[in-house]
């Protein structure tokens, strides 16, 4: 407990710090990233066990999609850290997506969806991909009629929802069994309950340069390291514009123009490739590109100025990066209904 007291402390003294010397404010202040509390689940999808089974096989189902091809884990697959290694995604028919696929761990505790925020819960999320065109290509009625003629998955639903398969009751299954892809105690938290020898001394000194020189909890605040906020860092801006409008394709505000939501950090280490268009392969990459200030561009977050670290800040940012990847729950690909 007394460490939780200290890190606030010292996140409030960054910003104090940071307000006089670089006339940055965050506004909404250094959150401290304490302990992260129990996911919340809706109330009107209450986790069961059956659920989350039933979930699970929809989520490596590849019946799913058009062409029976595509599946959530062909791209959010377990042993690429729930996300894929690739920039971009590829869907159905070799497509390829503009933006890079998240991972699905610990999504659960983000205030939105998707980089854009479009969708505002897992369920609503989990029908995107089937619908979307060059993701997995189906309609949702055709992935209901299909999935109600296998007896295996018929019984299923009636026994989890009392119904037949529909679009909502697959919402409520995939996102049951998300809830449950949560990352365990890393580095970090062990070190936050007290265990002082769980992060290295480099990831320790790395947690200092988060909230204060590098101030990367001005936006990756909070337990899950996302303030659930929508930023423009002038990832993929080229003379003319951005390939890719951001946030500003939801709201048509000016100020969202090129803004991505801020992802969360656990298990960021195994999430490679970075940023929504995959354009940075590693971690040091990207703190190379914070410490350049980021692409400037007219709506660059003022946040984003060059931080001019030092080798070593460099190098302990790295570490306590590091620090963040806890276990996952070891999932094995399920017997599929017939
Ligand atoms: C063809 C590849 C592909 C398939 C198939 C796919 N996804 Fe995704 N997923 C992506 C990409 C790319 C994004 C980011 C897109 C965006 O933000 O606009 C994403 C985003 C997400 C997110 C949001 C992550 C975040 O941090 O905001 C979740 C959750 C998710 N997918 C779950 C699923 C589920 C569940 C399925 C199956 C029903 C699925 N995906 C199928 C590529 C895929
Ligand atoms: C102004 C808010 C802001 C600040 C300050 C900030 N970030 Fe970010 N971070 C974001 C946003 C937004 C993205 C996604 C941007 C995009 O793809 O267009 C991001 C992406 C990342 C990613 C890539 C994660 C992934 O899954 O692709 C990492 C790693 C990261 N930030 C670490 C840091 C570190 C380390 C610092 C401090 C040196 C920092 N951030 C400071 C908002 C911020």
């Amino acid at each position: 407990m007394k460490k939780i007291v200290f890190y606030c402390l010292a996140s409030a003294g960054s910003l104090l710090l940071l307000t006089r010397g670089g006339g940055l404010s965050a506004g909404g202040g250094f959150l401290s990233n304490g302990i992260r509390p129990a996911v919340s689940v809706p109330a009107d999808n209450p986790q069961t066990d059956a659920k989350i089974r039933l979930g699970k096989q929809l989520y490596f189902d590849k019946r799913l999609s058009a062409d029976n091809t595509i599946s959530c884990a062909t791209c959010h697959a377990p042993g690429t850290g729930w996300a894929n290694h690739g920039a971009t995604d590829t869907g159905i028919k070799g497509q390829v997506g503009g933006r890079n696929s998240g991972s699905i761990i610990d999504s659960a505790y983000m205030k939105s969806q998707f980089w854009d925020g479009r969708a505002a819960t897992l369920e609503a999320q989990a029908v995107g991909p089937i619908a979307n065109p060059i993701e997995m290509g189906e309609t949702l009625e055709n992935v209901v009629l299909k999935l109600n003629a296998i007896p295996g998955y018929k019984a299923q639903f009636r026994d989890v929802f009392g119904t037949d398969a529909s679009a909502d009751a697959i919402g409520k299954a995939i996102a049951a069994f998300e809830r449950t892809i949560i990352s365990g105690p890393s580095p970090y938290d062990r070190y936050l309950r007290g265990e002082t020898g769980a992060m290295p001394a480099s990831a320790v000194r790395g947690l200092a340069v988060f909230n204060g020189k590098g101030h990367c909890s001005a936006c990756h605040s909070g337990p899950s390291f996302s303030d659930g906020g929508f930023h423009n860092l002038g990832v993929g801006f080229e003379k003319g514009g951005f390939k890719d409008e951001g946030r500003y394709k939801m709201t048509a505000a000016a100020k969202d123009l090129g803004a991505f939501k801020t992802p969360g950090l656990r298990n960021t280490a195994q999430t490679y490739p970075y940023l929504h268009d995959g354009s940075e392969k590693t971690l040091e990459a990207v703190i190379d590109f914070y410490d350049r200030g980021g692409v400037p561009n007219g709506n660059l977050d003022r946040l984003m100025v060059p931080l001019h670290l030092t080798v070593k800040e460099k190098a302990d940012l790295l570490s306590f990066l590091n620090s963040l990847t806890g276990p996952v729950p070891e999932i094995k690909e399920p017997e599929l209904p017939n």
